[in-house]
Order: C-alpha cells, then structure tokens, then sequence
C-alpha cells in the first residue's frame, strides 16, 4: 500500500513584479497561490513553484539548503554517457519509428531518446508540470520532442504498429538516495500512478514497449518482457512484439 503523502505545490515569487503572473500560474493550474511572507510563516517545509523574471523554478523547503531549480539539458547532455541504459536499450532499434513517451515528466529521458535521432512525442497529464517542462524544452532549444498535455491512456488507440511506448510510471519503492532533486519534488508531488498504463499499452499495437521501473518493484503484469537491461537502481524491460 501507498503511504505517501502527497503535496500540491503552492505558487508564489519572489520579485513584486511578479506576483501577478504567479497568481495566474496558480489560477491556470488550480493551485494555491501563496506571498513569500505567507511561505516563511506557515508553509516553511513545502513545494513551492517560484514564477521569476528567469522563468518557473521548483523549490522543496523540507531539504536542506534548497535552491530553486529549472531544467538543464544542456547540462544534462553532457552528463549521459555510454553506460546509460535507455542509450543502451534505444541503439537496438530502428530510428524511423516514433517514440511515444506516455508518462513525460521532466522529459530527461525523452530528452535521452530524442538525443539519439528518434522522433518522440511525449504526454504529461499534470498540468503545470507540462508547463513547466514546456518551457525549459523550449529555453534549451530542445528538438525531436513534442510534449503534449494529455492522459496518455486516450492516445493509445491511435498508435500505430511501427511504433516504441515508453514508460516510466512513479516508482512505488521509495529510495531517497538515489532520487536527484528533480524526481524527488515528482515523488513528493503526485501520486504513485493507479491506472493500469503497462497492461493497455502492452495491449496497443505497438511493435516495442519498453517499461522502466525500480529493480525491486514488481512487473505489474503476467506477461514477459523479451529482454531486460539492469542497472544500479532501474531495470528496463523490453516487450519485443515485432515478426
Ligand atoms: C516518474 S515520472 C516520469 C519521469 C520522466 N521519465 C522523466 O524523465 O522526467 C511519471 C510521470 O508520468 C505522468 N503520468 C502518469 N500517468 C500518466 C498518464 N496516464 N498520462 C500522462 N502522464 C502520466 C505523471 O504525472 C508523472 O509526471
């Protein structure tokens, strides 16, 4: 069972200026807007999302020394090397088919994928987590990814055969030390998936599906993958259904 609390992200700022584009953040994503004097008094240990004159920046108060972070791909490009297990996985196939990542994020791994020439389109459901991504996608001229703010699960029908899904849904282990800031605030500000996302993908009709998940959470399905890729943390399983 899921004992995770989780915690909507208040908005706020920090520049007068802007307080008024933090309110219509919040008001566009139905969350609570909150002053910074508010922050410091009552709600000293949350999520804050920080709508500056640099853009969105995330920030979890409940860590140490916390500081707001956006997105680097940049820099994040420079860090993959060839070790990388969805490098590793993705170089096995065919770069004409499209690649649907059905559970977008920060898009770090679409970002992985797309580095490698494949096209990728990407479906985030939480609203201003698309916004956010969106906009750091865009600041770091990222191409090949097409993020879109949807359900996944309502694009499924129109998949078609030449095609790899994606997924990495919330990882129900909980692993403080491995998880990085960004997934951390992720973890701590949605729930752990509850739609069965693997079970109707794997009932699409495309040739690859390829599931990322803990190395200790379990499959969540009675089918086989073809293959599995194992790391430290992850495991990548690869459901083969191509003739
Ligand atoms: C563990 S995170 C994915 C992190 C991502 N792989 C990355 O590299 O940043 C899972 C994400 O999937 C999204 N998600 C879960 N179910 C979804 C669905 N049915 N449609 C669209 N997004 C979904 C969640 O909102 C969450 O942002």
């Amino acid at each position: 069972m899921d004992k995770k609390i989780i915690q909507k992200p208040l908005v706020s700022y920090l520049d007068a200026e802007l307080k008024e584009a933090a309110e219509n953040f919040s008001i566009r994503h139905n969350l609570r807007f909150c002053t910074p004097r508010e922050i410091r008094k009552s709600f000293s240990s949350n999520l804050i999302i920080l709508v500056t004159n640099k853009g969105i920046f995330l920030q979890d108060l409940s860590l140490k020394n916390s500081k707001p972070f956006d997105l680097n791909f940049i820099s994040f490009r420079e860090k993959i090397n060839n070790k990388n297990l969805i490098e590793r996985c993705f170089l096995k196939f065919d770069k004409k088919y499209r690649v649907y990542d059905l559970s977008a994020g920060f898009c770090f791994d679409a970002f992985i994928i797309s580095s490698l020439g494949f096209d990728v389109q990407a479906y985030e459901k939480e609203s201003w987590l698309f916004e956010f991504t969106l906009e750091n996608l865009k600041k770091d001229r990222v191409k090949n990814i097409k993020l879109i703010n949807k359900n996944s699960l309502d694009i499924l029908k129109s998949i078609q055969p030449k095609s790899i899904i994606y997924l990495d849904p919330m990882f129900g282990v909980d692993n403080k030390s491995f998880a990085k800031k960004e997934m951390h605030f992720l973890r701590r500000s949605l729930l752990v998936d509850s739609e069965d996302l693997l079970e109707k993908a794997l009932n699409s009709r495309a040739e690859l599906v390829v599931l990322k998940k803990h190395r200790l959470d379990d499959l969540k399905t009675e089918k086989k993958p073809s293959f599995k890729l194992t790391g430290k943390v992850v495991s990548l399983n690869i459901f083969d259904r191509r003739n």
